[in-house]
């Protein structure tokens, strides 16, 4: 091998540290850290720091109302959260971004939530989210999910307390008329509610996992689903 087939060689293999034979003392550690994964991209890493709480972790809290509420205000990391409130808006524009901004390009929700004729949410928005590429520097993929559309006015969940959001998903006549189990059942397994943890490159995913967050919503059910003061 010839010097400059050698360092070819290295450019392609890691193991060219061995055929350096490593002459000097401490070479490993003057090194910068290793690069990161490429396929980890910083907005995810951010949010996986934001974590559900576990149901066993309320056990101590003795008395059951408290321990409902209590339970309820750690979903509400999820509630709260732009992933979930951009699509439940007070108004007739769905929101974007972690700013919650009105929706560029405008759209409107429509007699049925789903757009006007010609600009319908699926114009744009297919049955899952697609990478945009080299477009624009701040939108890194479209979101998508099949039932893309906006929840009905009276689920809007924007600007309200945790409080009152509590008080609305559990009104049968504002949560589309359902039971406390169908609402659980909802939260736990609706594959809508679940794009909130695969929301698509470049944006924050909610925080915990779908499962650890129905789980809350059971214990919340079985200690009486009681709410916070609005
Ligand atoms: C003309 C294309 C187009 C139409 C029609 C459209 N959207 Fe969008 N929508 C987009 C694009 C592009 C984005 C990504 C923007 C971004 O990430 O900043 C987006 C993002 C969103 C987001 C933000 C998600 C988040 O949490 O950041 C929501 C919510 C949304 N759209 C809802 C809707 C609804 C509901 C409709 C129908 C009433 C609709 N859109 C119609 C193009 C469209
Ligand atoms: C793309 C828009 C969209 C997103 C994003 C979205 N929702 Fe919804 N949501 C809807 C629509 C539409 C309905 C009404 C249809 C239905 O009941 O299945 C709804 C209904 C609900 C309901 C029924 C009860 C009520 O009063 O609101 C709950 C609970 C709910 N969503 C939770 C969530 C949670 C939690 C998230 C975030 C993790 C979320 N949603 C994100 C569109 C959305």
């Amino acid at each position: 091998m010839t010097k400059t087939t050698l360092t070819r060689f290295c450019l392609l293999a890691s193991a060219c540290a061995l055929l350096s034979a490593a002459p000097v003392a401490g070479w490993s550690q003057d090194r910068a850290p290793a690069a990161p994964e490429p396929s980890q991209p910083v907005v995810q890493k951010k949010a996986e720091t934001v974590q559900l709480r576990p149901v066993s972790d309320f056990d101590a809290i003795e008395d059951e109302t408290e321990r409902s509420i209590a339970i309820f205000e750690e979903t509400g990391k999820v509630l709260l959260h732009p992933r979930c409130v951009n699509c439940h808006p007070a108004g007739n524009v769905p929101l974007q971004t972690m700013a919650m901004t009105p929706h560029q390009p405008p759209v409107v929700r429509g007699d049925a939530n789903f757009g006007v004729p010609g600009l319908m949410c699926n114009t744009c928005h297919g049955p899952e989210n697609v990478k945009v590429v080299g477009q624009t520097e701040d939108i890194l993929s479209i979101p998508g999910n099949p039932n893309w559309h906006l929840a009905p006015i009276e689920m809007a969940w924007q600007g309200r307390s945790l409080g009152e959001i509590c008080e609305q998903i559990k009104d049968t006549d504002r949560n589309g008329g359902k039971t406390l189990a169908e609402l659980i059942e909802h939260m736990a397994e609706d594959d809508l509610v679940g794009w909130g943890w695969n929301p698509g490159e470049g944006r924050e995913p909610v925080p915990g996992t779908q499962e650890a967050f129905g789980d809350l919503y059971k214990a919340w059910a079985a200690t009486g689903a009681h709410c916070p003061a609005p």
